[in-house]
């Protein structure tokens, strides 16, 4: 399992038609996240959370700097490539959602990664029940709770087992029960040497987990144990 390092990241949103000014949000952010632990990371609305989750799963490029995987610059790795170390469940999962049917959107990255397709829909049915959506099997993705999406964005990433899984604001909407099923897997990732990023505005939820907390701040980061 590998290591991933922010290494003096900038980065800016383009500006738009209207407002052509771009928006700065990362510079020179340094960071490593090792493996065999779980960050939180918290700070303000606006401050660059899900821009740094994105930037970690390769969907926005550093202007500036590097992020690595170990020792490979994630510049010069494909988006599939970099899925097998990094899976993200997005603070609006229905954005992740890409098929009509909870069962194929499990299945479809697993088909992706060449698994064939009867294998992959037994994994992905295994795994609905796993992540208690049998019900909702025949509900269209896009119908679902905010609860149900980021559960099946849950299942549909687990399924994939990347080293690294990064949660968006996803636990705020769970149940109990859903909430305690997820924390489990990152317990579990986290035994078997992967690590976890959970995004959160809870100020217990580092304690709980006796996790390392990371403090955006706007334009900069800082880190406490
Ligand atoms: N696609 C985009 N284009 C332009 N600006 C963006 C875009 N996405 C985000 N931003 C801006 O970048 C900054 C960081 O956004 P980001 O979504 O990473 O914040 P966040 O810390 O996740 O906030 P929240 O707590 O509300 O989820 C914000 O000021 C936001 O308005
Ligand atoms: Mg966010």
């Amino acid at each position: 399992m590998r290591a991933v390092s922010f290494e003096s990241v900038g980065f800016s949103y383009p500006g738009s038609r209207q407002d052509k000014s771009s928006k700065q949000v990362f510079e020179g952010l340094t960071l490593t996240l090792v493996p065999g632990k779980v960050y939180v990371m918290s700070g303000p609305n606006g401050c660059g959370k899900s821009t740094f989750a994105k930037l970690m799963t390769g969907m926005l490029k550093p202007d500036s700097g590097r992020i690595l995987i170990g020792e490979n610059d994630m510049v010069w790795m494909g988006l599939s490539d970099i899925g097998k170390h990094v899976g993200l469940v997005m603070q609006n999962p229905s954005r992740q959602l890409i098929m009509q049917k909870p069962v194929d959107e499990i299945a479809f990255g697993l088909i992706h990664r060449g698994m064939q397709k009867d294998e992959a829909a037994n994994v992905a049915k295994a795994a609905l029940r796993d992540y208690k959506l049998t019900e909702i099997a025949d509900t269209p993705t896009q119908k679902l709770s905010k609860g149900e999406q980021v559960r099946l964005a849950m299942a549909s990433v687990a399924v994939l087992e990347p080293d690294w899984l990064l949660l968006d604001e996803s636990l705020s909407c769970l149940d109990g029960a859903s909430r305690s099923k997820v924390l489990d897997k990152v317990a579990r990732l986290v035994r078997h040497g992967g690590g976890a990023l959970i995004i959160s505005h809870s100020k217990d939820l580092a304690y709980e987990l006796g996790a390392i907390r990371i403090l955006i701040e706007r334009g900069g980061v800082s880190v406490v144990v």
